[in-house]
């Protein structure tokens, strides 16, 4: 088991259950645990690889072209890294206090297994607060289905739709006469993708994005990035932030983590930037557990339309 939680501290509780096997992260963590089919190497890959694809993942995200093209590599990325992305989300709505929100609308591009819902369901379990959601992610892998079933299982209470797109295909189907209900719109770790993958796009992303979707947003509304704490990332959403300034009152807060390297990012650190689950030990002696939180958050407000 993990060291004392911080929040326990905070709040003077052990909020460290004996729930921790069904809090919903684990429930999923343990879906796809069960679902890698491996004897040795991948049974249906090309990929040599023998260690729940942690290699295979680390060369995804260190600019590899080959994306997430086996079963066995997401189940394991949902293991390994769910528990700290969906910290730093839920580190972020407890500091900015997101429970003035009456329910969270949220458009996740890029979604994946969807680490910010299962930080957002923290946060409120922390808070011991409930809010409608509903949560509409948008990824075009198809090997993300029988994940995304298991997501719908895990959260009846919740209305979760997915939609099989690529991303650009989806801002090009908003018409101009959509209006979006959305309170909150999260882009997480999705940036980083696009600088790697396809950074001949990303002026056209940052384009399409602010005028397909935050000029159509309602006041009052949330746009996150979370994502690697790097110069290329952050600029792009600093871009996003300066482009919605065009047709919108926008303002933008930057947030990053404790204990990080220094750099000249500038923004507010979190006071915490531990796991705000319990890892079974299970889990945690078969995975390498992403830990601790380290990334870079953009939140812009938008206020109203100008
Ligand atoms: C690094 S993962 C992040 C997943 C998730 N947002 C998270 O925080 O764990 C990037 C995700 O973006 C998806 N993706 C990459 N390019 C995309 C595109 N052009 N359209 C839709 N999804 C895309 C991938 O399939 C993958 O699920
Ligand atoms: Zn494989
Ligand atoms: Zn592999």
């Amino acid at each position: 088991m993990q060291a004392v939680f911080n929040w326990e501290v905070k709040f003077g509780v052990n909020i460290k259950t004996k729930e921790s096997n069904i809090m919903p992260i684990n429930q999923l963590v343990e879906f796809c645990a069960g679902s890698i089919n491996k004897d040795g190497k991948c049974i249906d890959c090309e990929h040599n690889c023998s260690n729940n694809c942690n290699i295979c993942l680390q060369e995804c995200h260190f600019g590899s072209p080959r994306g997430y093209d086996c079963n066995n590599m997401i189940y394991c990325y949902t293991c390994s890294y769910s528990y700290k992305y969906a910290s730093e989300i839920g580190h972020l709505f407890y500091n900015l206090g997101f429970n003035r929100f009456r329910q969270f609308n949220i458009l996740n591009l890029g979604c994946g297994s969807c680490a910010d819902l299962f930080g957002v369901d923290r946060y409120l379990s922390i808070v011991g607060t409930q809010r409608p959601i509903s949560y509409v992610g948008v990824d075009n892998n198809e090997r993300w289905l029988e994940t995304h079933n298991q997501i719908q299982t895990i959260f009846p209470q919740y209305n979760i739709e997915f939609i099989n797109s690529d991303i650009f295909d989806f801002l090009d189907n908003i018409t101009d006469d959509d209006m979006l209900e959305y309170n909150f719109v999260i882009l997480q770790y999705i940036l980083n993708e696009f600088n790697l993958h396809c950074r001949e796009r990303i002026d056209e992303f940052i384009e399409k994005f602010t005028h397909k979707i935050i000029d159509k947003l309602p006041e009052k509304s949330i746009v996150i990035t979370n994502d690697i704490n790097h110069n290329d990332v952050r600029s792009i959403s600093a871009r996003i932030f300066n482009q919605s300034q065009i047709n919108n009152l926008t303002s933008q807060f930057l947030y990053r983590f404790p204990h990080q390297p220094l750099h000249d990012y500038g923004g507010e650190n979190h006071p915490f930037d531990n796991l705000m689950f319990d890892v079974p030990e299970v889990i945690e002696g078969r995975f390498d557990i992403k830990k601790p939180c380290s990334s870079a958050q953009s939140v812009i407000f938008k206020t109203r339309n100008r």
